[in-house]
């Protein structure tokens, strides 16, 4: 065990391990580890036990010890399965007047919206929108988040959206985090597209598809079904192509007005994202399927509209993921574990249910089955909170930050040090 390092004492380590993928959980369903060290070797976690006992043991051996002094409590590092941080410009304007009372139709008009956005970003180049991105998910990361998934979307062409999955692939490399890549170039019809909503997802599916695959870019395609945006029935065909060609599936649905759930299930899609609009009709259907509920209350606080009835997808026994959707326009805060802790409190979710839709059912959400857990074998994504009490985390309702985060076994983001 060469690479190998002891951390500790942690007053609990909490390694949500042994708890189901659906459905409601309890907070005595919890297992907490008192007085705990964590023994990693390379990237990954070697040995969870009593911090006195593993110390014992290396001791008389070079393994390096790392000492914690006062109260700490170690989580899972937090997966956040949903954004779009890859964006140029802002949407400051957008909010001021949602907030004065405009209507969406009258945003538009007065040029804010997705178009916007998609206008700026087409405007950046990839260096631009690297630089941006990376600052992005560094504040992520100083916030807990060792898991980033990131959406393209807002190139809405074959060469815009490649440059947006290029910059996102290179965002990657440069920070210690995973930013995990996926295609929405079905996230509006592009205005200045010469054809209809079907030549563009056509196009989309022969021209970009295969390119995806190539270059390595990405495994996923999202699509956002709504009014504004493209039909259960345009969207089938695009992801009958999807599913033949190997990607995961995943939706934008039910934000505004139901049927993309419905297509999710159809297509056995990884996941089902936004879902304010559902009713118990979708809730049913999506609890009888494996695909994972995604709640995005950085949206609802964004857009200042109902949560997602995330209670209703846990009582039916649905899989609950809570992601921030930080994006410029509906959801511009980007701080998971302050909108994760609101959703608890609005919604009445335990502990134990905020924390899993954080981090090992966001991870499922993602394909993700080596993180998420603090576990044997399992990667050393550690958030470190200097806290007695693992309660305390969301009753501090994101105030209370990691004081220290790890990526792969190693220290990332150390609050002392800046
Ligand atoms: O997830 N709902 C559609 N897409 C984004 C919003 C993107 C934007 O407004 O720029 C969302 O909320
Ligand atoms: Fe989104």
């Amino acid at each position: 065990m060469d690479n190998s390092k002891l951390i500790g004492p942690f007053r609990q380590v909490i390694p949500m391990a042994g708890l189901q993928l659906k459905g409601a959980i309890s907070d005595n369903e919890l297992i907490v580890i008192e007085d705990a060290g964590i023994l990693i070797a390379d990237e990954k976690i070697h040995t969870i036990g009593k911090f006195s006992k593993l110390l014992a043991d290396v001791i008389e051996t070079n393994i390096e010890v790392i000492r914690l002094e006062g109260n700490h409590v170690c989580l899972p590092g937090l997966v956040d399965a949903h954004t779009h941080i890859c964006f140029g410009g802002t949407r400051a304007n957008d909010y001021a007047m949602r907030n004065a009372g405009k209507t969406y139709m009258e945003i538009a008009k007065a040029g804010g919206g997705i178009w916007d956005t998609v206008t700026q970003t087409r405007k950046a180049t990839k260096e631009e929108l690297i630089k941006h991105t990376v600052k992005l998910a560094k504040r992520h990361l100083k916030n807990g988040t060792t898991t980033l998934e990131v959406k393209s979307g807002y190139g809405l062409s074959v060469e815009e959206e490649l440059k947006m999955l290029y910059a996102i692939k290179e965002a990657n490399e440069t920070l210690p985090t995973d930013l995990i890549p996926t295609c929405l170039a079905a996230h509006m019809i592009p205005k200045d597209y010469n054809g209809s909503a079907e030549d563009y997802l056509i196009e989309i599916g022969s021209l970009l598809f295969p390119k995806l695959k190539e270059e390595g870019l990405s495994n996923r395609i999202d699509a956002f079904i709504e009014e504004s945006a493209f039909s259960k029935t345009q969207i089938e065909p695009y992801f009958k192509k999807a599913k033949e060609m190997g990607f995961a599936i995943t939706v934008h649905a039910d934000q505004f007005s139901t049927g993309g759930s419905e297509v999710a299930v159809k297509f056995g899609a990884i996941s089902a994202d936004h879902l304010e609009a559902s009713t118990q009709k979708e809730i049913e259907l999506l609890a009888k399927s494996d695909v994972i509920a995604i709640a995005l209350p950085g949206a609802s606080l964004g857009l200042g509209c109902n949560f997602t009835p995330a209670r209703q997808l846990l009582d039916a026994g649905a899989t609950l993921a809570i992601a921030s959707d930080h994006n410029p326009g509906s959801a511009p805060m980007g701080d998971l574990l302050t909108q994760a802790t609101i959703l608890g409190a609005f919604e009445k979710l335990t502990n134990a249910e905020v924390l899993a839709g954080i981090t090992f059912r966001a991870a499922a959400a993602l394909n993700l089955s080596d993180r998420g857990q603090l576990e044997k074998g399992y990667l050393a994504d550690l958030a470190i909170f200097h806290t007695n009490d693992y309660k305390e985390i969301l009753y501090n309702q994101g105030n209370l930050k990691p004081c220290m985060v790890w990526k792969s076994g190693g220290l990332i983001f150390d609050r002392h040090k800046g």
